[in-house]
C-alpha cells in the first residue's frame, strides 16, 4: 500500500509536486556508511536525513541498491526486487522511506530496464539452455558473422569500450551495450515487459514516490541490428547522443514508456524521469509526451562550458525541447557519470568560484532541479591512483579511460581525517583525499561563506520568494561574455559574468550573489540574483 500518508497532509495532497521539486541524487555507495564496511548504505542515508532537510531538498533519487554482483556498482542488477546485503535489506528500505516522509522528503529510486546482471537467474538459465530456446529469447542472442560465426553479429561497441558482443560456449553471441556482465534484455519479449511491471508495482507498493529510468533511450533495438558508424566521437557523459547511432533512441522505445506510464497512473502522485541522452529537441520531446515519462533529464547544461553564450544556448534548448509538451525542464550540473563541475570549470579556486556562479544560474531557472550529492559542498573530481580505480571503463578501455570513479568519492561529513565521518573504517571503497578536511559538511554548515551556505540560502529563496514565479524567461541585452534573464512571472533577475572584466549590474536589489560585488559592478566568474 502507498504510504504517502506519512508525509504531512499539505505536502501529501499535492500530486504534481515533482513539477517544481529540487531532487538530490544520492550515490548510495558513497553517501554514508552505517555499518563500517567502507561502503555507503540505506541506514547511512537515513542517518543523514536531518542534513538533507536542512539543505532544503524535496526528494531523493537513490542510485541502484538492488541485488547485484556490482560489476557496474549496482547498474548490473541480479534481483530488482530485493536489496543487496551490502546496502541493507527490505526492512532498512522501508525504514528509510518512512523516515524520509516524516522529514517531508520524497524518495525516488533508480530502475535499470535496459539490461540485467549476467548473474540474474534469467541469464543463468539462458546460458544453460540451447540456442533458440525461450530462455535465450529474454536476451539478445545471435549467431556470429564469418563462415564459422567467429565474428560478432554486428560492429556495435560497448559504451564502456570494446565490442558490444560476447560469445558463449556454443558459439552464439549476446549483446551488451555496457559491460559483458550487463546483458541487454530483449524488449520484444512480453515476459520482459511483465517483469518490469512487477518491479514497478513492487516498489510503488512499498511507498516510493517515483523512479529514475536508467538508459531510458535504450531498450528498443532497431530491426536487423544494423552496423553503426564508427567515428569515435564521445560526449563527455557516459553516453554519446549521436542521432545516427542505431544503438539508442529507436522509435520502439516509446511504447515501453507508455507501458510504464500506465502503471504509474495507477499510483497518483508518483513520477518517472528518464535518462535521455538525446540532443535533438524534437526527439527529446517525444519522451515526455503526456502518456510517457513525466520528466526527462536534459544534459545540455552538463555539456556546456563556463561560457555565457554556451550556457544560454543550453538553457534555451532545454526549455524549447519541453515547450510543446507541458512538462517542466530539468536542470543538472553533475551526476555520477560525469566529471564534477568544479573541475570542469577549471578546478581549484577558480573552479569553485565558477561553480558558485553556476549554482545560482541553475537555481534561478524554472522547472526541476537535480543536485548531485557533494556538489553542495563544492567537491572537485578526484585524481585517483591507478590501484584505486574500479569503474569498468578503466579495464574495458585497455586502461586508457580512467572512468567515473573520480566523481564518486565518499562524502566528507565531519572531523579532520579521512574518511571524515563517512565510515568508521579508513578502508573506504574509494579513498577520500586528506585535503577534504576543509570541505566537510560540518566545517561548512557554520561558515556563511561556504558553498553549503550558498546552496541553503539559494534553495530557501527558491522555495519562498515570489520572484521565482512563472515558467518563462525574458533575456536582457548584456555585454559580451555575460547574460541576464528575468523570470517573467515573478520578476527575479539572474545575471552571469563569464568575461574577464567587471560589468555594470542590471537594475534591482541584490538578493544573493555567488561572490562579492565590485561596487555596482558584477565581477568576472560571478552570478547575482536581483529583485
Ligand atoms: C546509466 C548510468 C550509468 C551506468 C549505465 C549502465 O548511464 O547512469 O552509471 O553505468 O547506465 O547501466
Amino acid at each position: 500500500m502507498r504510504r504517502s500518508s506519512d508525509l504531512s497532509p499539505e505536502i501529501a495532497e499535492e500530486s504534481a509536486w515533482w513539477q517544481h521539486a529540487v531532487f538530490y541524487q544520492v550515490y548510495v555507495r558513497s553517501f554514508a556508511d552505517s555499518n563500517g564496511d567502507g561502503v555507503g548504505d540505506l541506514d547511512g542515508i537515513r542517518s543523514r536525513l536531518g542534513y538533507l532537510e536542512l539543505l532544503g531538498v524535496d526528494a531523493l533519487w537513490l542510485t541502484p541498491f538492488y541485488r547485484s554482483p556490482m560489476a557496474d556498482h549496482g547498474y548490473d542488477v541480479s534481483d530488482p526486487r530485493d536489496v543487496d546485503p551490502l546496502f541493507g535489506d527490505l526492512a532498512a528500505f522501508d525504514r528509510l522511506v518512512a523516515d524520509a516522509h516524516e522529514h517531508n522528503i520524497r524518495v525516488t529510486v533508480d530502475l535499470v530496464p535496459n539490461h540485467s546482471s549476467n548473474q540474474h537467474v534469467w541469464f543463468q538459465q539462458a546460458l544453460a539452455s540451447p540456442p533458440g530456446s525461450p530462455e535465450r529469447a529474454r536476451y539478445i542472442f545471435r549467431e556470429g558473422r564469418g563462415y564459422d560465426g567467429s565474428q560478432p553479429p554486428n560492429n556495435w561497441t560497448s559504451v564502456f569500450g570494446g565490442p558490444a558482443w560476447t560469445q558463449v560456449g556454443d558459439g552464439q553471441w549476446y549483446l551488451h551495450l555496457f559491460a559483458p556482465q550487463q546483458p541487454d534484455l530483449n524488449w520484444e519479449n512480453p515476459e520482459v515487459r511483465a517483469d518490469l511491471e512487477h518491479t514497478l508495482k513492487f516498489w510503488l507498493d512499498r511507498g516510493v514516490d517515483g523512479f529514475r529510468i536508467d538508459v531510458a533511450h535504450g531498450m528498443a533495438k532497431p530491426e536487423g541490428l544494423p552496423d553503426m558508424e564508427l567515428r569515435g566521437v564521445h560526449a563527455p557523459g557516459v553516453l554519446s547522443d549521436d542521432a545516427e547511432d542505431p544503438r539508442f533512441d529507436n522509435d520502439g522505445v516509446h511504447e515501453i514508456h507508455r507501458m510504464i506510464r500506465k502503471v504509474m497512473d495507477q499510483y497518483p502522485g508518483t513520477m518517472a524521469v528518464g535518462e535521455i541522452w538525446v540532443k535533438d529537441d524534437e526527439r527529446f520531446a517525444a519522451y515526455v509526451r503526456p502518456d510517457e515519462l513525466h520528466l526527462g533529464f536534459n544534459f545540455r547544461l552538463v555539456e556546456a562550458g563556463f561560457d555565457a553564450d554556451g550556457v544560454r544556448s543550453a538553457i534555451e534548448h532545454s526549455m524549447a525541447a519541453v515547450a510543446s509538451t507541458g512538462t517542466p525542464a530539468t536542470w543538472t550540473l553533475s551526476n555520477h557519470d560525469v566529471v564534477r563541475h568544479v573541475t570542469r570549470y577549471g578546478d581549484g579556486a577558480i573552479g569553485v568560484q565558477r561553480a558558485r556562479a553556476m549554482a545560482l544560474v541553475e537555481l534561478a531557472l524554472p522547472g526541476v532541479i537535480y543536485l548531485y550529492n557533494g556538489e553542495e559542498l563544492g567537491l572537485p573530481n578526484v585524481e585517483l591512483p591507478d590501484w584505486a580505480l574500479q569503474d569498468p571503463t578503466w579495464e574495458r578501455s585497455g586502461r586508457t579511460e580512467r572512468g567515473r570513479d573520480g566523481c564518486r568519492v565518499p562524502i566528507p561529513w565531519e572531523g579532520g581525517v579521512p574518511p571524515f565521518g563517512f565510515s568508521t573504517t579508513a578502508n573506504t571503497w574509494l579513498p577520500v583525499p586528506n585535503e577534504w578536511d576543509g570541505l566537510t559538511a560540518e566545517a561548512q554548515l557554520e561558515d556563511p561563506g561556504s558553498m553549503l551556505s550558498l546552496y541553503r540560502e539559494a534553495l530557501e529563496h527558491r522555495k519562498s520568494n515570489p520572484g521565482f514565479g512563472g515558467d518563462e524567461l525574458e533575456w536582457y541585452g548584456a555585454p559580451p561574455g555575460c547574460f541576464a534573464f528575468r523570470r517573467k512571472g515573478g520578476g527575479l533577475i539572474c545575471a552571469l559574468n563569464t568575461s574577464g572584466a567587471s560589468v555594470p549590474l542590471p537594475p534591482g536589489r541584490v538578493l544573493l550573489s555567488s561572490g562579492p560585488m565590485d561596487g555596482d559592478q558584477l565581477p568576472p566568474d560571478t552570478a547575482v540574483w536581483l529583485v
